[in-house]
């Protein structure tokens, strides 16, 4: 992958090399933009493998005695029996917001009703009020506290949405604290105003104020989101926030069809949004759509295990052969339909509180079935597809930044495999490590070996 070995030529000096890495897997498109269909299994995977990193970003990346002909570190980390893989791109998160909703789920496993009123809706309208009474500081510091856990769990780059405001004033409050968040974790910002429509406010009015509201925080956010579902938004009133949005220079994401079918994946599609996250009702006709579509198909299995909705849809026999779960198989489909498929936590205080995309992989297996391969190229790549920055993280490749994880494991299945556990032992973030325990060696120069 680094090239021709150039015989002769003395090693080319670099920051920092990690060798003898018993699997590097790069995550890498063999061409184009993401990993699609049946290549989405076939991940690059070099035994023996080596990087080399320069300046915070990737030099090489080979067999250890490809890079170390032609590259020595200034430091060394010796990553024998452990996996190196890229850092986690998590593409949806809330990550600003106050308490959590544990009571009101404790209440939906035993089947006793009652609480906030729901996950959408009330759920949301509840995350609100109390967020709303929270200080800055308060909600800046376990903003703080969720990034260190998801560093510590390979997350390098992340989505954060706003969305627990509901009012312009709170909303560009959750936008504020989130872009002055300082963190080795990047942070891509969302204005998510359109979140679900506030109870008490007529609906027209809160979609005039969310549109009225866009240049203001356009400095704050990168992405507009909507939510199309019919707990959220009509996909009429999403195209309103999502035109004005585009106009004032902002790419968009759609929460789509997540409690049933509203038409947000085609909705999402329709108008060129970078993601459409959630699916759970996706339709045929979108399926379809997303084969030839550069919009990103964002599967969010901890939503799924979290509110217990692997039941089957209306008129959908919940198990079919081999016993593969209804939404496995709606799922599969769209591998097999060509759709650019990531996965993301969706972390939220309420159907999604985790924070490891670890975990988003291992219970996309369990939950969707999906391939060791695919887990990975969906929670890597693919997602920073998502958020437009494959050209620069996502996978191993000379040229991208170098965020990149080191397990505990030897083996990118094993991570997949085995569930509930931290297998992180370190990350490296633009070239330092900023967490875990391996600490780069320094190189004995021929001086210091001398004196
Ligand atoms: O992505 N419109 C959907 N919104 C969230 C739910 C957030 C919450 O429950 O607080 C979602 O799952
Ligand atoms: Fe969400």
């Amino acid at each position: 992958m680094s090239g021709d070995l150039s015989s002769g030529e003395a090693p080319t000096p670099v920051d920092l090399v990690v060798v003898h890495a018993a699997e590097v897997l790069t995550c890498r498109a063999a061409s184009g933009r993401g990993v699609r269909g049946a290549a989405l299994g076939r991940p690059e995977r070099l035994a023996d493998g080596a990087l080399a990193i320069d300046g915070g970003r990737i030099v090489a990346v080979g067999g250890t005695a490809e890079i170390l002909a032609r590259h020595s570190g200034r430091e060394v980390i010796d990553a024998t029996g452990r996996l190196v893989t890229p850092g986690f791109v998590d593409a949806h998160t809330h990550l600003v917001h106050e308490g959590f909703r544990h009571e009101e789920w404790g209440r939906k496993v035993l089947g006793v009703g009652g609480g906030t009123g729901g996950t959408l809706g009330g759920g949301i309208e509840h995350t609100a009020r109390v967020t709303g009474a929270a200080g800055d500081r308060r909600l800046r510091d376990g903003a703080l506290a969720r990034l260190d856990t998801m560093l510590a769990h390979g997350t390098t780059t992340a989505e954060a949405k706003s969305g627990y405001g509901l009012t312009p004033v709170a909303e560009r409050r959750i936008l504020e604290i989130t872009a002055a968040l300082d963190h080795p974790i990047d942070l891509v910002g969302t204005f998510l105003g359109a979140h679900v429509p506030p109870r008490g406010v007529p609906r027209d009015r809160h979609l005039a104020g969310v549109v009225a509201q866009l240049p203001e925080v356009r400095h704050l956010a990168e992405f507009c989101d909507v939510c199309c579902d019919p707990a959220g938004f009509t996909p009429a009133e999403c195209l309103r926030i999502a035109n004005a949005a585009h106009e004032h220079g902002y790419r968009l994401r759609v929460h789509a069809d997540q409690t049933g079918h509203a038409g947000g994946a085609e909705l999402a599609i329709e108008i060129g949004a970078a993601s459409a996250d959630h699916l759970e009702h996706v339709s045929d006709r979108a399926i379809g759509m997303f084969g030839d579509s550069a919009t990103v198909a964002t599967l969010l299995p901890g939503v799924s295990y979290h509110l217990m909705d692997m039941v089957p849809a209306p008129g959908e026999p919940e198990w079919s052969e081999p016993r593969r779960p209804w939404l496995a198989r709606r799922y599969r489909r769209l591998i097999d339909a060509g759709a650019l498929v990531a996965l993301a936590t969706d972390y939220n205080p309420g159907s999604s509180p985790t924070l490891s995309m670890q975990t988003v992989m291992q219970l996309s297996a369990r939950l969707y079935r999906l391939g060791y391969g695919e887990a990975w190229h969906m929670s890597t790549i693919n997602a920073a597809v998502s958020l437009g920055r494959d050209a620069d993280i996502g996978s191993l490749e000379p040229g991208k930044r170098a965020d990149v994880v080191i397990w505990t494991v030897p083996s990118h299945e094993m991570v997949v495999n085995q569930f509930g556990v931290n297998l992180v032992a370190s990350v490296i973030k633009d070239g330092a490590v900023v967490h875990g325990a391996e600490r780069p060696v320094p190189v004995a120069s021929n001086a210091d070996m001398e004196s």
